[in-house]
This record gives structure tokens, sequence and C-alpha cells, in this order.
């Protein structure tokens, strides 16, 4: 029998954890707010934010939404990151993506202060990360970490498999499991022979964003799958980026999707606002 990691019991764990850092930070005369930057009104963006308001309200974070209409120019964007990377009481910055197409995505995120940089996406807080300094790093795989280890799942000495290479995903979850002791392998689409790689792995990250794509003949008896993969079917049910009935059998551990890897990002969002806080804070004192 597989171990189904609980993805929602531990991200409410997180968000409790960051509930009492806040109250502790608020005992010193210190609020902790977030600056959400939504351009247009793509709807599935106009949900995460508000999934991400209802995380703040419940962590104790102040959350200040600035929404965009979509025909809003590059310098604008860029206008009100400075406006906010200099306002004193904001910690944290998220410009939700993707951006409407006129506007460069970098440009918006390099302007973006790093230590107020919470989606860990500035290329410094990148150049961090790979090189061990402190910065944030990308919710998503540092939420992968974060399950990997209250499940008690050793990382240290193993053969970690990621399949994808994205910037947001892929690549800082190879630096993270390179960081845990990992031996890490990267995966992509020009990978020759995936099941071959995949079935290497002790522990198998998968992010390609195709659904159900990763099947029992791609995963090796006694693996831990983690499903980065969100998609809604044509049922309206969610799956994954793995076929979880074909591959569960064959799984010491296995995320769900939902509950699985989908909740932490906004945990660890939180983790990020509160750990930005405390730096301000420990380096003003
Ligand atoms: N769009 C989808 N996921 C994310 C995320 O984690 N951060 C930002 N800024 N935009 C997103």
């Amino acid at each position: 029998m597989s171990y189904i990691i609980d993805g929602k019991a531990i991200s409410a764990q997180i968000k409790e954890e960051c509930r009492e850092r806040v109250e502790r930070l608020r005992e010193k005369g210190v609020s902790v707010t977030l600056a959400v930057v939504l351009v247009g009104d793509d709807p599935a963006s106009c949900v995460y934010v508000n999934n991400k308001k209802k995380a703040c309200e419940f962590c104790g974070i102040e959350s200040r939404t600035y929404e965009l209409s979509a025909d809003t120019t590059q310098q604008e964007v860029l206008n009100l990151v400075q406006t906010l990377n200099a306002d004193e009481s904001v910690n944290g910055i998220l410009v939700q993506l993707p951006l409407p197409e006129h506007i460069d995505e970098n440009e918006i995120i390099y302007a973006i202060s790093p230590e107020k940089d919470v989606d860990g996406f500035h290329p410094y807080n990148v150049g961090a990360l790979s090189i061990g300094l402190p910065g944030h790093v990308s919710c998503t795989p540092a939420g992968v970490i974060e399950l990997l280890k209250r499940s008690n799942i050793e990382i240290s000495g193993k053969h970690c498999v990621v399949v994808g290479r994205s910037n947001i995903v892929g690549k800082p979850m190879s630096m993270l499991l390179l960081r845990e002791n990992g031996t890490v392998t990267v995966a992509h689409s020009k990978t020759a022979d995936l099941k071959a790689v995949t079935s290497q792995a002790d522990i198998l990250v998968v992010a390609v964003g195709k659904p159900k794509f990763i099947t029992e003949e791609y995963v090796k008896e006694g693996a831990v799958v983690i499903d980065v993969g969100i998609h809604r079917m044509d049922n309206k049910k969610l799956c994954g980026d793995v076929d979880f009935d074909r591959v569960e059998p064959k799984t010491k551990a296995i995320t769900p999707v939902p509950g699985g890897v989908g909740v932490m990002t906004i945990a660890m969002l939180m983790h990020n606002c509160v750990t930005a806080a405390e730096r301000k804070e420990c380096y003003e004192r």
C-alpha cells in the first residue's frame, strides 16, 4: 500500500505556523503586507489571486491587490513596482503571471526588489539558490521539499529525477534537491528514452504539463512520486501529470491531485512573506 502524501494537512500546518509567526511580529509592533499586482482579467489568475487573499487573511497578513486593466503599459507596471519597492510597509510583491503579451515579464520581474520578491523569480534569488545564499525560493518547488521532509522521506543520497525544466518549477526543483544532497537528473521533452531515465528514480518529480502523461512503465517499484501538474478533464474532475490510478500501486508514496503539491504553493508564499518581514525586522533592529 502506498502512502498518500497529504498536501492539505501539511499546507494547513505551514499556514498555522505562519499565523503564529505573524502574531509574534505583531507583538513587536511589526505588520506583514503582501502586494499583489494583477494585470488584465484572466479567469484562472483571478481565482489564484482570490485564494492568495484568503490565505493572507487566515495568516494575519495584510493583502493589497492592484487590479490593472489589460491595456496597462509596461511603464505603468514598472512605475507601480517601483512605488511598492519604495513603500516601507510592503514586505512582499507578487506580480501575477502570465502578463498580457505586450508586457515583457522578465523586465517586470527584474524590477522587483529581491528582498520583496516572494515568488523567488528574480535573477538574484535564482542565483542565490544555486550558490547556497539566503534568498526567496520559488513557492511550488519549495512546497515539494516541505512535502517530502514533513512526510519523513529522505532525500540525501537518493536518485531524484525531475521531469520538466521550467524556470518556475523544474530548474529550482533540481537545485533544491541538490541542496538536500540528492543525486539529481533533469529530464525534459528532448530527453532520449525518457522511460529508462525516470525508471531509475527513487524520487520522481513530474512537471510536464500533460495530463496523465506518466504511467506505471515510467516508474520504479517503490519510488516516491510527486505530481506538480493540475488539469481539468472533460468530466470536470482534476487530474495531474501522473496517471494516479495506474502509478499508485507501484509507489512507496505519492501525491494526489488535488490535495498534493497544488495547495502547497500558497502556503509557501505565506512563508516567504513572513520570512521577508522577519528578515527586515532583524536587519533594522
Ligand atoms: N501564475 C501561476 N502561478 C504563479 C505563481 O506562483 N506566481 C505568480 N506570480 N504567478 C503565477
